[in-house]
């Protein structure tokens, strides 16, 4: 394990009615431990996960548009409010690693388009020429590696089922030399044995079990009892 928690440092002036601290997490957020390599942040959309990861992209040196600490172009509104409110403890300190965001994937294989030396690290073939579930399993598959943190924003986005069971598979060749924070809506990436798992639905977060998030719940129904669910969905609406 690399980074081991982070701490909010609550200057005075805030505002809570600004972003970032206007989001309730955010807001009553004062310290977060991680205990293991494998950290998901699951929760409503809108719940600050996003704006949590890139605070921690921020701190760790990294693009946080997404990308190392090599990568550096330009993305409209890419700039962290929360990173320098956010202070990391590491046990050891290390600086390799990737910050992934499916939102600005296509602006960072446009960026390594211009860099084709470093295309041997993401497959040989620029990303664009590959499938978007392709791109991010060539980046998963070619640039994960030991000695690193990996800030994965929404990875499911590109990636089929499958696809999503072979990213489980690359992290768990990696689990015991890299670590893994992961935000996502994915029940199956969720599924990951004994993962620490984030609570964003409360405020201050909370640690949940797999079973008990909404995720895991709802997905659990649909798949039981499509009919019924359909049905509450669709007389709801009227
Ligand atoms: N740059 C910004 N300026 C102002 N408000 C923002 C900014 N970025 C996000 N927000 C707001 O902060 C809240 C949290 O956003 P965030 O992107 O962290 O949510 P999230 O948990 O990642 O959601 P999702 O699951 O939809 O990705 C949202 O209400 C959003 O509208
Ligand atoms: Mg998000």
């Amino acid at each position: 394990m690399f980074l081991r928690g982070i701490e909010l440092l609550r200057r005075e002036g805030i505002s809570y009615k600004e972003y970032p601290y206007s989001i309730p997490t955010i807001a009553h957020l004062s310290r977060v431990e991680f205990r293991g390599n494998v950290t998901f942040l699951v929760g409503e959309n809108g719940s600050g996960k996003s704006t949590l990861l890139e605070g921690i992209a921020d701190q760790c040196g990294f693009h946080t548009a997404g990308g190392s600490k090599h990568n550096r172009y330009e993305v409209d509104a890419a700039e962290s409010a929360l990173g320098e409110h956010l202070r990391l403890s590491w046990l050891p300190k290390i600086t390799n690693g990737f910050f992934l965001r499916a939102e600005t994937f296509y602006q960072f294989a446009s960026h390594l388009n211009t860099m084709p030396e470093s295309l041997r690290y993401y497959g040989g073939r620029s990303l664009h020429k590959q499938s978007h579930g392709e791109a991010f399993l060539s980046l998963f598959v070619h640039r994960f590696g030991k000695k690193a943190i990996y800030l994965l924003d929404e990875p499911e986005a590109a990636l089929s089922p499958a696809r999503q069971l072979s990213l489980l598979r690359i992290i768990k060749e990696l689990e015991h030399e890299a670590q893994f924070i992961i935000a996502t809506h994915s029940p199956i990436l969720l599924g990951y044995p004994d993962a620490q798992i984030l609570n964003f639905d409360s405020a201050p977060i909370e640690e949940i079990r797999y079973e008990d998030t909404l995720h895991y719940v709802l997905t659990r129904r649909f798949l039981e009892n499509r009919a019924a669910v359909l049905r509450e969905v669709f007389e709801n609406d009227e």
